[in-house]
């Protein structure tokens, strides 16, 4: 090397070490509690209820150690019942479908049929009225990886009555809304009466399928009619060669017996506005944020779907998510996973706004808000015009990018995987739609 050049840099050396330079402060916004560490299983989703009871969702969709096998004691749906450990919810028996998960008598082999039985979920979420809804992909992985398609009675929505931990409903999809390579992930739930003739109220669910079709799917609660909106339209698709960082790390796609590539997953996060005229939807391949008004979503009719496709807003890139959520400020809450961070969209003024960073935070895959501000005593707990302090938005960070779907193709996630809530500004809480 010229010795000029070596002389340069044992200079810039001195003078950075001389100097206090501006860096990136890597922290921002109120501060993260560590609600709840997990040792066991892999999470997505996480739950709250009226109560404070937490559960949460282990896809066998998406870790293969998880999958329910007849014998090996997985479960796809738990309560967290203390700091570190969990239960199969709301019963062992329900977690354990008979002979497991994959029906091997199919070639290939596909997700067993039981509606009796939950195969692989890949999301829990706790409703206005305070009931617990399992969402079911009614996929899972094999040993090697592969993921199996679905059969009729695998895809489904249970609901469960938290008071006494029983199943009040199945709705199970026909195969014309949950393909058998469709990949049901996130849902949210309006339960006004005046929506609908059966005045149940409706749910909406993402399929975020990374083979198949993506769209948006509207579920009547009371008839437990389901019809699909949206399929392979742009705002539900990935961009193509999407491709994310995390802590500085490229994630390409890690599929079993074949060459990587870039992932593509589909509509995934999706959050209700908090008057329950809006979806707000975003697809993780993708960094922009799309909403819809809910009556497109809601009709059937025969000019529904070009009438759902022309109601599209585009609000712009709002990096890159997995879980949405809102508040009653209105915010919708979404994981910004690039910066560490999450930010919020404020419809009321178009822009996305940075709410809380930390080192810790990696893969923010799902989000849910409490209702722990609201005055006690809890029989008075959905009075919407109470005073109360502000709720804390719960969310999980469980390093999916780290793992074995990802390039090169091995689980490289240290446990634990982590629940963290933060509380929400202007005494934010909960929005009950009922
Ligand atoms: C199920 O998994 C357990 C634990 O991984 C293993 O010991 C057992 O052989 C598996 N059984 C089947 C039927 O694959
Ligand atoms: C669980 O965590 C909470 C909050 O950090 C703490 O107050 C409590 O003592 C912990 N409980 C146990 C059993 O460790
Ligand atoms: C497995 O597949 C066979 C053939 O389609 C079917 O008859 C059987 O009911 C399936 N069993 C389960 C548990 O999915
Ligand atoms: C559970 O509670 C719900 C609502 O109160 C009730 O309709 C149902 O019958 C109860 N189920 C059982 C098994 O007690
Ligand atoms: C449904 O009822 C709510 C009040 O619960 C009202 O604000 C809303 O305008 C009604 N919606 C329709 C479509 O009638
Ligand atoms: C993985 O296992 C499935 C089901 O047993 C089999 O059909 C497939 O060929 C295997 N794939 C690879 C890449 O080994
Ligand atoms: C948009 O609204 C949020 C919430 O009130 C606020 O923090 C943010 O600064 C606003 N953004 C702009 C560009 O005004
Ligand atoms: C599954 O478990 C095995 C044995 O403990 C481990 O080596 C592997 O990394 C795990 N795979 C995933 C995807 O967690
Ligand atoms: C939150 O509620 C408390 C208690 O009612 C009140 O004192 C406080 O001013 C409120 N804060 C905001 C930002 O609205």
């Amino acid at each position: 090397m010229h010795a000029a050049t070596l002389l340069t840099i044992a200079g810039l050396g001195l003078l950075s070490s001389a100097q206090n330079l501006i860096r990136d402060p890597s922290v921002y916004g109120p501060a993260l509690e560590v609600v709840h560490l997990y040792y066991d299983e892999f999470p997505t989703g996480i739950a709250v209820s009226s109560k404070g009871r937490l559960f949460s969702n282990y896809p066998g969709g998406l870790n293969a150690n998880d999958t329910n096998n007849g014998s090996n004691g997985r479960y796809t749906i738990a309560e967290l019942v203390s700091n570190t450990t969990e239960r199969a919810f709301p019963s062992t028996q329900i977690n354990s479908p008979p002979g497991g998960a994959i029906n091997y008598t199919t070639y290939p082999p596909s997700g067993a049929n039981y509606a009796n039985y939950f195969i692989g979920s890949q999301s829990i979420v706790v409703d206005s009225a305070d009931r617990a809804w399992v969402l079911d992909t009614g996929r899972v992985l094999t040993p090697n990886g592969t993921l199996v398609g679905a059969s009729y009675g695998g895809p489904k929505l249970v609901g469960i009555d938290l008071t006494n931990n029983t199943v009040i409903k199945t709705i199970v999809f026909p195969t014309t809304v949950a393909f058998s390579d469709s990949y049901l992930n996130d849902v949210r739930f309006d339960l006004r009466a005046n929506l609908t003739k059966s005045g149940q109220g409706v749910a909406y669910i993402t399929d975020s399928s990374v083979e198949g079709r993506n769209g948006l799917i509207t579920v009547d609660l009371g008839t437990g009619e389901s019809w699909r909106h949206l399929d392979g339209h742009p705002s539900v698709r990935p961009v193509q060669q999407w491709l994310g960082y995390v802590w500085g790390v490229a994630l390409y796609a890690f599929n079993p017996g074949r060459p990587f590539g870039f992932n593509s997953f589909g509509s995934d996060g999706i959050a209700l506005s908090a008057d329950g005229a809006t979806i707000y939807y975003k697809a993780v391949g993708s960094r922009y944020l799309y909403s819809i008004p809910t009556v497109r979503l809601r009709d059937n009719s025969a000019t529904s779907e070009v009438m759902a496709q022309a109601a599209i807003s585009n609000h712009g890139e709002t990096g890159i998510t997995d879980g949405m959520e809102t508040d009653t400020n209105g915010f919708i809450y979404h994981g910004n996973m690039e910066q560490n961070s999450i930010s919020f969209f404020n419809p009321a003024n178009g822009t996305d706004t940075l709410f809380v960073r930390d080192p810790r935070i990696n893969w923010v895959d799902t989000m849910s808000v409490g209702t722990d501000g609201y005055a006690k005593p809890s029989n008075v707990m959905y009075e919407r015009k109470l005073t109360c302090l502000p709720s804390y938005l719960y969310f999980t960070v469980n390093q999916l990018c780290f793992g074995a779907g990802f390039y090169p193709g091995t689980d490289r996630t240290v446990r634990p995987y982590i629940v963290f809530r933060v509380k929400l500004p202007n005494n934010g809480t909960k929005v009950i739609l009922k």
